[in-house]
């Protein structure tokens, strides 16, 4: 885009970012984050972009997940591993489903930066300013800690570049040898409640007996023992954004090196507004979350801006309207999309939609929502006779207590025991898995009746 520039996005209107009131501050922070490496290459997005021009057309299967905000105090490589794992096990699942690559695409190494409802918090009578995400403020609920400090920022990239470097040498490393992710697979369908997921399990292990009496394991094949492993952030501190925002060499164009996929948030979608100048400009994959406030008409203006070109895997689209209402909102979209001709990637976000307030007042999700979501969503595109792209979750590989519901039933009562995330809930392990094996099994129907009308028609 020629007449583009990294800086454009500071003339438009900007909401959901803070008011830095040290200027000095702040420009050292841009100035010194702009001479470090970006923390992702153009030649790596362009390769996602393609996997997600492949999900697309029905060739490929996405799944996006990870912490709602990632947080500085609970950094450890622990973490990281087992998210790691139980994406890893999600995917083998969904592939058995889908009969089609899964995409992994973590919200990881850059997911700091949170809008907000509201710009203020009152407690008790004392109101202070919003907790932002930890590239930001800090969550205590003082004065001090709710002052914006651009010096985060530099630990933000410190940590991103960390967890990257350890999703790379877990990627490669023998750490994703598929016969070895199915075990941990095999250990969850063992346990009580799990008996339906079992013979899918099993199913999974015939194949994989079957690969490996074939010569095929991860000894012999790269496939078998290693993955690619793609990062992905809300776009939404737009300082750090284009501190590290390049041009790359090999194509001549912007590249937001801050991580593979990039997308725009509910809150930040203004056609006009700062957020869509920037995603606009730069080669990257973004995603564009759509909710029930989405009107078709901002949809034909996002997508004539965020994709004019019409090119394939460029645009994602994350539904989030809530359980109940995927009828009413996506058939009108996926409508202008198809009276657009537009090339779109279909992705649900069965989180954002179905967070309630549980009877214990924490902030929650009910899994049998998320489930009814995702169900909702797969219903409307086998109506339209569309394509189901992918799924997102906020999820962690920890055992925490944050949603409620799943075969290892967490109650409303449960919720105080491991409640550990800095904005929203996220699944645990086992209802990350247990969601997968739900998936892949309208992934699989899906498949059956799609191929039965080809047959029959
Ligand atoms: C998020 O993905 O964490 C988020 C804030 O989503 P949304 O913009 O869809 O509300
Ligand atoms: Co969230």
């Amino acid at each position: 885009m020629s007449d583009w520039t990294k800086s454009d996005w500071r003339a438009k209107p900007r909401i959901q970012m803070p008011d830095y009131t040290d200027a000095a501050a702040l420009n050292a922070v841009e100035a010194q984050l702009s001479k470090y490496p970006p923390l992702v290459f153009a030649g790596e997005a362009r390769r996602l972009k393609a996997h997600l021009a492949d999900a697309g057309r029905g060739n490929a299967f996405l799944l996006q997940g990870g912490d709602c905000a990632e947080a500085f105090e609970q950094f450890s490589a622990d973490g990281i591993r087992d998210t790691f794992k139980v994406m890893l096990q999600m995917a083998m699942v969904l592939t058995y489903g889908a009969k089609v690559p899964v995409i992994k695409l973590g919200r990881m190494a850059g997911q700091f930066a949170k809008p907000r409802s509201a710009p203020t918090e009152t407690v008790d009578g004392v109101e202070l300013p919003s907790y932002r995400g930890d590239i930001i403020n800090e969550l205590d609920f003082t004065p001090e800690a709710r002052i914006p400090d651009p010096k985060k920022m530099l630990q933000a990239y410190t940590q991103a570049a960390a967890t990257l470097n350890l999703l790379r040498a877990f990627s490669t490393g023998g750490f994703a040898d598929m016969n070895m992710v199915h075990s941990w697979t095999l250990g969850f369908a063992d346990g009580n409640g799990a008996e339906k997921y079992r013979e899918i399990a099993a199913r999974i292990q015939d194949s994989i007996d079957f690969m490996a009496a074939a010569g095929i394991d991860g000894d012999t094949t790269h496939e078998f023992s290693s993955v690619e492993f793609y990062t992905s952030h809300e776009s939404l501190l737009l300082e750090y954004e284009e501190a590290l925002t390049r041009i790359d060499s090999t194509s001549g164009k912007w590249l937001a090196g801050s991580g593979h996929m990039i997308w725009i948030g509910d809150r930040t979608r203004q056609p006009d507004g700062a957020h869509v100048d920037f995603a606009r400009g730069v080669q990257n994959p973004i995603g564009l979350k759509c909710g029930p406030s989405m009107t078709t008409d901002d949809l034909k203006v996002l997508m004539s801006k965020l994709n004019p070109e019409n090119e394939a895997g460029r645009l994602t689209l994350i539904a989030r309207f809530g359980a109940g209402n995927v009828g009413e909102h996506l058939p009108r979209l996926i409508n202008t999309v198809r009276e657009e001709g537009a090339e779109v990637v279909w992705v649900c976000d069965a989180m954002h939609g179905n967070t309630i307030k549980s009877s214990t007042g924490y902030k929650t999700r009910p899994f049998d929502s998320v489930l009814r979501e995702v169900r909702e969503f797969f219903g409307v595109h086998q109506a339209e006779g569309t394509i189901p792209g992918g799924v997102h979750f906020e999820m962690t590989g920890q055992d925490v207590t944050e949603c409620t519901g799943g075969v290892r039933a967490v109650t409303d009562e449960d919720l105080s025991d491991r409640y550990h995330t800095a904005c929203d809930p996220r699944l645990n392990a086992s209802q990350s898995l247990e969601l997968a094996f739900l998936v892949a099994e309208e992934l699989s129907n899906l498949r059956a009746t799609r191929s039965a009308a080809r047959a029959a028609g």
